[in-house]
């Protein structure tokens, strides 16, 4: 390997993340007769083919895989180091990867506006999924942080609790259900209800709730977005129970009403977890530092729910 350079392992790793010479040249902004050019001379360094090309795809081999894996450490050092390095110059920069479940985004980004004023060196990657998704890129290693709710049992990981997320009943307003107070959850239970995918930590809450109150949920549609649940609910399809903060723009006013359910709101908590024994990146535990002592007020000073 001592006559690969550093520029075709970074070329191969766009080309093997993408398994494609061409997303890769666009990537890079280079031509593609030297990226082809320069993944040979690395295959001739390492002594075995990197790719193999079956049909129109192309594929790693089990060299390229370990190349691969050895790639993504290294740059993963490399980013540390400057991270490190900058934070000794008395300057926080970098990149903070974070990954965290779609309901966040009703707050996240707005979090993200004062923490960027205040460290304009870092540059911020967001990636959305759920619950199921997050675990997924926690074994994949791939970002700094993880922020859900439900922290997953059966995986060895740090867990700070950030912020309140209370999971509240909603109804279309003009519901017979806005005008009663403490309807007991029975109650909710013979009414239509309208389902996060499976998958969804908000679901686990609620399948969980109901089971434990031995009661089986009518539920009417199945839906992975939880705006898609609120223009549904609005549409008179059923109720749903979702984080309070999906209100957080609009606000408890018109179209949706929140229900006086007995044992309502669900005291859930946002939690920003890691795997144990990850080595937290300089920005990465700037940013935990500034969940836990600005996150929830901010959260609530920018938010409409009264
Ligand atoms: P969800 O996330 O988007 O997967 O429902 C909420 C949670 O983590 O509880």
């Amino acid at each position: 390997m001592k006559n690969a350079t550093m520029h075709q392992l970074r070329v191969f790793e766009v080309v093997a993340r993408h398994c494609s010479y061409t997303r890769a040249a666009e990537e890079l902004f280079l031509t593609q007769p030297t990226v082809s050019m320069q993944m040979k001379q690395l295959t001739q360094a390492v002594g075995l083919p990197l790719f193999e090309q079956i049909g129109k795809r192309l594929y790693l081999t089990d060299a390229g895989q370990k190349l691969y894996t050895t790639c993504k450490d290294i740059f993963d050092r490399l980013s540390q180091f400057e991270m490190d390095i900058a934070d000794m110059k008395g300057m926080k920069q970098g990149q903070l990867k974070l990954s965290t479940v779609t309901t966040t985004k009703y707050f996240l980004p707005r979090i993200l506006g004062p923490f960027c004023d205040r460290y304009p060196g870092i540059d911020v990657s967001l990636k959305f999924t759920n619950h199921e998704g997050i675990q997924q890129y926690l074994h994949e290693n791939s970002s700094d942080l993880y922020i859900l709710s439900q922290v997953p049992e059966n995986l060895d990981v740090v867990s700070y609790k950030v912020i309140e997320n209370p999971l509240v009943v909603l109804a279309p307003y003009n519901h017979p259900l806005t005008k009663e107070r403490q309807i007991p959850i029975a109650r909710i239970a013979e009414e239509p209800f309208i389902m996060r995918e499976s998958g969804s930590g908000t679901r686990q809450v609620v399948q969980k709730l109901f089971d434990r109150h031995d009661l089986k949920l009518k539920v009417r549609l199945e839906l992975s977005s939880n705006e898609a649940i609120k223009q549904a609910i609005v549409g008179g399809l059923g109720l749903s129970i979702l984080s309070r903060h999906t209100l957080a723009l609009e606000g408890m006013t018109k179209p949706l009403a929140v229900l006086d359910v007995a044992g309502f709101p669900i005291q859930n908590y946002w939690y920003v977890i890691y795997p144990s024994g990850k080595q937290l990146s300089v920005v990465g535990r700037t940013f935990l530092n500034y969940l836990q002592q600005e996150g929830e007020q901010i959260t609530e000073a920018s938010a409409f729910f009264n």
